[in-house]
């Protein structure tokens, strides 16, 4: 019998970025359930700023039709500027990724359009049948957006304990102002990224996808 340190590595372990879902909802009061543990997440102050809306059903079905065609159309409006530009090591790790994900499901450099087409899944989620949204109220910056990120873990880790699996996708926040039409959230809740998540696909090539990390040595340092 695991102790509580071994289950809680096993779950952060087993989660991994997951990019083929079944289209079947989660039960509601699995989803109540879920939502309701991510809400412990620490934040400063406990100011807890993360307004999140999950779009499931007819409302997502729109969303999952419309944002590639808008975003095909050049139709794309952020709240946070992003150009996904990176230099030296964090280059490199990007490139792994992006190498990991590509190996996973079989396309190679020279495939433009198979890559497109696997850029384009995060549009319609993955098939996911739930996407949440999360948002920043303003005026709220750096450090609550700090906080954003503890919930997002909290909740995909929660997701990853009861068996789910999640993506979180600055992808999804391409087209705030669509966004925010569609779910009626107000133009002051500012959208920093989403997180499609559900039941995975078990055997897709896609949740092959394996990544690494940097020796402890690289990142962390212990001072006494
Ligand atoms: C804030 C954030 C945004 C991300 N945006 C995307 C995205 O738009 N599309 C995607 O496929 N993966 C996205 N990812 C997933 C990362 O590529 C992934 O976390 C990283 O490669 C490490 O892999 P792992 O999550 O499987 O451990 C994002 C991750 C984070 C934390």
């Amino acid at each position: 019998m695991s102790d509580s340190s071994d289950i809680f590595q096993a779950v952060v372990e087993g989660r991994r970025s997951l990019r083929a879902f079944e289209p079947e909802p989660i039960e509601p009061a699995l989803l109540e359930r879920i939502f309701n543990v991510a809400q412990r997440a620490p934040s400063n102050c406990n100011t807890q700023p993360w307004n999140v809306h999950v779009a499931s059903g007819a409302v997502l079905e729109k969303l999952r039709t419309e944002i590639p065609e808008r975003f095909m159309g050049g139709d794309i409006s952020m709240d946070f500027p992003y150009d996904g530009v990176y230099d030296g090591v964090y280059k490199e790790r990007q490139h792994g990724a992006a190498v990991a994900l590509y190996d996973a499901v079989g396309v190679t450099r020279e495939d433009k359009a198979g890559r497109h087409t696997q850029f384009m899944r995060n549009f319609t989620f993955f098939d996911a049948p739930h996407v949440a949204f999360l948002f920043l109220p303003e005026p709220f910056g750096l450090r609550e957006a700090a906080d954003l990120g503890m919930y997002a873990q909290t909740l995909m880790l929660t997701l990853t304990s009861h068996g789910l699996g999640s993506c979180p996708q600055t992808a999804l926040s391409f087209q705030a102002n669509f966004v925010r039409e569609v779910l009626g959230v107000p133009e002051t809740d500012k959208l920093v990224f989403g997180i499609s998540f559900g039941r995975p696909v078990a055997d897709a090539p896609a949740n092959g996808c394996q990544t690494d990390r940097a020796d402890l040595a690289t990142a962390i340092n212990f001072h006494q």
